[in-house]
């Protein structure tokens, strides 16, 4: 299975690993995707369904961030890895170091010193928003953008431990590309849906199941737009085939509040009750149509924010999550 077409998609069994492994798979890529439990069906037979229609291009891992050489077992062999197994939550953390902060910075060093050794050549890491917001400090009447961090102080008093964790994962990469001259490109998606291919939820299809089930949450340090699952996989498979993509990418089909985001749901299910949930969520966000100028320059188009809603909200039905 070597060659140029073979890469690692780390969390391949995840919402957005289990598309990017489909699209990939289409193009004609063999791919080592890993699981953290390959005896769990719910983190295989969906991956394994879509590996009935290919030509046998497929193979999968099981891998623990924290453990080294699980992680070289899955990347040997391959000239691309595409990093997106992180834990991934907006709910309360009890321990963070242990939960969140360990598995997403030690892992992705541990993904990168790997790569590194194994001679890999370009490394696509899926950080997040999370890394951009929240960022109180940046200057009130300037669009946020990849120049843009999350604040780390802020999210420690406030026990933010995902974008903290994305952050510090995100800073450890750019740090160990710099000094060990490793190829690493990063996608900074927004609040991802759509069709869902695993059995079970992530986070941010819960998000969307939550509002539908009456909760008035806003995600004030959490949200700074939505984007198609389908369009984060195609980002990733962009940035990696193109040398001129380099630094961080922002990948939302717009910047938006998460008001926006209700009020558009609550406009297309108006048989449905929803919450009342305020515009203005996310404080001094300025809204913008073309924040992800950058991948829109390498060609990508993104679904609109109307289409994600709709092809979700397909998905849950047809999954059974909402009736
Ligand atoms: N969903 C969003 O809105 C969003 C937005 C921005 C960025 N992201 C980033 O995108 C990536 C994927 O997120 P997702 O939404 O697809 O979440 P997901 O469905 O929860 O997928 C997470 C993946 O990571 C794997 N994983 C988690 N902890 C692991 C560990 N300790 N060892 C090995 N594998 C582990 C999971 O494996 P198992 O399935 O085998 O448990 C799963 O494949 C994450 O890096 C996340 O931070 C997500």
């Amino acid at each position: 299975m070597a060659g140029d077409k073979t890469v690692c998609v780390t969390g391949g069994s995840g919402f957005i690993g289990a598309w990017l492994v489909r699209l990939l798979l289409d193009r004609g890529y063999s791919v080592h995707a890993t699981v953290q439990n390959l005896h769990d069906e719910n983190e295989t037979k969906h991956l394994e369904d879509l590996e009935e229609h290919k030509s046998n291009r497929l193979r999968l891992f099981q891998i623990d961030l924290l453990d080294y050489d699980s992680i070289l077992k899955a990347i040997t062999g391959v000239s691309g890895v595409f990093h997106l197994a992180s834990p991934c939550t907006v709910d309360k953390i009890l321990d963070p170091e242990k939960e969140v902060l360990g598995p997403a910075i030690k892992g992705t060093n541990n993904v990168l010193v790997a790569a590194k050794e194994l001679g890999v050549k370009r490394v696509v890491i899926t950080s997040s928003i999370s890394a951009i917001v929240p960022s109180r400090h940046w200057p009130a009447d300037v669009v946020k953008n990849e120049d843009c961090w999350t604040d780390v102080e802020y999210c420690k008093q406030k026990e933010l431990w995902y974008p903290a964790s994305k952050t510090l994962a995100e800073k450890a990469a750019w740090e160990f590309a710099k000094e060990k001259g490793l190829e690493v490109v990063v996608v900074n998606p927004g609040t991802v849906m759509g069709p869902v291919l695993p059995p079970t939820l992530n986070a941010s299809m819960l998000m969307l199941l939550r509002l539908f089930q009456g909760c008035t949450e806003t995600y004030e340090d959490f949200f700074m737009g939505s984007v198609h699952v389908k369009d984060v996989a195609l980002a990733h498979i962009l940035v990696y085939e193109n040398p001129a993509a380099t630094g961080r990418h922002l990948c939302v089909e717009a910047i938006s509040h998460y008001g926006d985001f209700a009020a558009k749901v609550a406009e297309l299910y108006p048989e449905h009750q929803f919450p009342s949930i305020p515009r203005d969520t996310q404080p001094g966000l300025l809204r913008s149509k073309d924040g992800a100028k950058k991948l829109m320059d390498l060609g990508m188009q993104f679904i609109s924010m109307e289409q994600i809603i709709k092809d979700s909200v397909e998905s849950l039905k047809s999954k059974g999550f909402l009736s």
